[in-house]
């Protein structure tokens, strides 16, 4: 199945933000701020950006931490990275986010990996934080992707999740089940003329863990503190999780 979602963000990489943004009537970008505040500490954090695709995530939190006091210079070259597997999403990354050589940084400038998120290329116990928004529904095995974070964590890292998952409320219920199959596909469609990854996009939300399997999961897999925060009455969830 990798192969075939590799495929289908590879396709929609040009139109991924627009369409992100325009679907989600901006509130993408509230909910991966609110995320991204789940994370204190700034400059100085090695920080993994799991199926990072557009950079948006990573981006989100640097911004938040370049504009305070410790400010830009110390984020400048910090070794973070953004993963993915997909060569499309990294490459608008780069657009997005790597300056024109003459422009002097003003923010951290991160790596960008192309690599599977269930066969990482660091070594144990390389980042101090791992965000991962959005990707955790497409990977084949879900206890196979927090177990490879939690070895690429130090002990007393950081796993923050955002997510969309299987709806469990009747407000939720009505969302995906009613509205979305409805809406999404067709606007994904006539945006970027790739329905079956919108249709993709609202089944493998209906196909994917509550939250709060998701959330358990945590427990037998090596990690504590795990809490979990609805964001617009549970269209999205923040889920964070220390590594014990
Ligand atoms: C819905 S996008 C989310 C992108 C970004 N995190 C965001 O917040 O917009 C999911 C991303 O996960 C990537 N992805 C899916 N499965 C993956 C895997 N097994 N390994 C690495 N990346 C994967 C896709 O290529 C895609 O860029």
């Amino acid at each position: 199945m990798g192969i075939a979602i590799q495929h289908m963000f590879d396709g929609i990489a040009r139109r991924y933000d627009f369409l992100n943004h325009f679907l989600s009537a901006g509130r993408d970008k509230a909910w991966r701020k609110k995320a991204a505040q789940c994370l204190s500490g700034g400059g100085q954090l090695r920080v993994l950006d799991l199926c990072g695709g557009t950079g948006d995530f990573w981006k989100t939190w640097a911004e938040m931490h370049s504009g305070s006091a410790e400010s830009g210079s110390r984020l400048t070259g910090s070794p973070c990275v953004i993963a993915d597997f997909s060569l499309p999403m990294l490459l608008e990354a780069r657009r997005k986010l790597v300056l024109p050589r003459n422009d002097p940084p003003k923010r951290a400038v991160p790596g960008l990996v192309r690599m599977d998120a269930l066969h990482p290329c660091f070594k144990d116990g390389s980042f101090d934080a791992v965000l991962c928004a959005y990707g955790m529904r497409n990977l084949d095995s879900v206890a196979g992707g927090i177990d490879a974070i939690n070895r690429l964590l130090k002990p007393g890292g950081m796993f923050i999740t955002l997510e969309f998952f299987r709806p469990t409320t009747a407000f939720t219920r009505f969302f995906y089940h009613g509205l979305a199959p409805l809406c999404i596909p067709m606007l994904g469609w006539f945006f970027s003329s790739r329905r079956q990854a919108y249709t993709y996009l609202v089944e493998s939300i209906r196909g994917f863990q509550s939250v709060w399997e998701y959330r358990d999961g945590f427990g037998q897999r090596g990690f504590r503190d795990v809490s979990v925060i609805p964001c617009d009455f549970g269209i999205s969830h923040i889920v964070t999780a220390v590594k014990g």
